[in-house]
């Protein structure tokens, strides 16, 4: 592949100031995009829309409000004349703690920019694209999409609710030669998750790699290329196999307490 293959196009990733929105508006210009950073964090926003240079600009949107997600696509179109891909990727987390003393006030909240931000930006998007010879969406969940797990009831439905969404979405707007594919990254080092990763690497995740927002940037490249073509409707792990199943060092930590019982 080569570094152009993104030559020309016009792309907003939401969540732009954030860390994973960063990394991949900086590899969607190497690639030979332009990025609007749309993103409710202006003073982020604006500062990383700066530091990537003239191929990026800032839009303040936020994502649970459809006439900003509007006024965002109006923009990409009006600053850098069309738009072939949008990233929603904008999400916020929420505290963990168990579900019987979850308070659910953040609830809507979480439902407004997770699901509905994402549902709003693929439509607004597609309404675009869908005139203008079609587009890439690309939709940020979670491994929480598909893995279930304690706490974080809200956050984790949000996600699997995007999942779902990102297919039915593919195909409404297939015939439109608009693709719409969703990623569910595992465990990155980011504002929003801050986590010791040793315990993670070793039992939860196969791969003794630690995840960095670049592997996401590297795949919502390539998701939006024409390597891509004929992928459509997907939700693709980037979790070094932890949705596959454990790593070894638990099945040993399970034979090794299984014969210390049997003495
Ligand atoms: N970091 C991880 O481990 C991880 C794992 C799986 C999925 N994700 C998802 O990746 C996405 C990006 O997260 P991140 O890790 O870069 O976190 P981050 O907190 O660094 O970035 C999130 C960005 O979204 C912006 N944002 C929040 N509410 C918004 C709104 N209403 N409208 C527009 N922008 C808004 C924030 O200002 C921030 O810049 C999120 O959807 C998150 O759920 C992250």
């Amino acid at each position: 592949m080569g570094t152009q293959q993104l030559d020309g196009q016009v792309a907003i990733v939401t969540g732009g100031a954030g860390d994973i929105g960063r990394a991949t508006a900086a590899a969607l210009i190497t690639a030979g995009a332009r990025v609007v950073v749309a993103d409710v964090d202006a003073t982020k926003g604006e500062q990383v829309a700066a530091e990537l240079g003239e191929g990026a600009a800032f839009h303040q949107t936020d994502v649970s409000d459809l006439d900003q997600v509007q006024a965002a696509v109006d923009f990409a179109v009006s600053r850098f004349g069309g738009l072939n891909l949008m990233f929603n990727n904008a999400g916020i987390g929420t505290e963990m703690g168990r579900f019987l003393d979850d308070d659910l006030a953040d609830f809507s909240k979480i439902m407004g920019v997770n699901l509905f931000g994402v549902i709003a930006g693929t439509q607004r998007a597609a309404r675009h694209m869908k005139d203008h010879g079609g587009g890439v969406i690309i939709n940020n969940a979670s491994i929480a999409a598909i893995n279930a797990g304690v706490g974080l009831i809200s956050y984790r439905s949000s996600k699997a609710a995007v999942a779902h969404a990102t297919k039915c979405m593919a195909i409404d707007l297939a015939p439109y030669g608009i693709r719409v594919n969703c990623i569910t990254p595992a465990h990155i080092k980011t504002g929003i998750t801050n986590y010791d990763m040793a315990p993670v690497l070793k039992y939860m995740q196969p791969l003794r790699r630690e995840a960095t927002p670049d592997d996401v940037a590297n795949t919502v490249v390539f998701l939006a290329s024409d390597q891509a073509a004929q992928i459509t409707g997907v939700v693709l792990p980037i979790d070094g196999g932890t949705t596959a199943g454990v790593p070894f060092a638990t099945t040993q930590l399970i034979m090794s307490s299984a014969a210390a019982k049997r003495g």
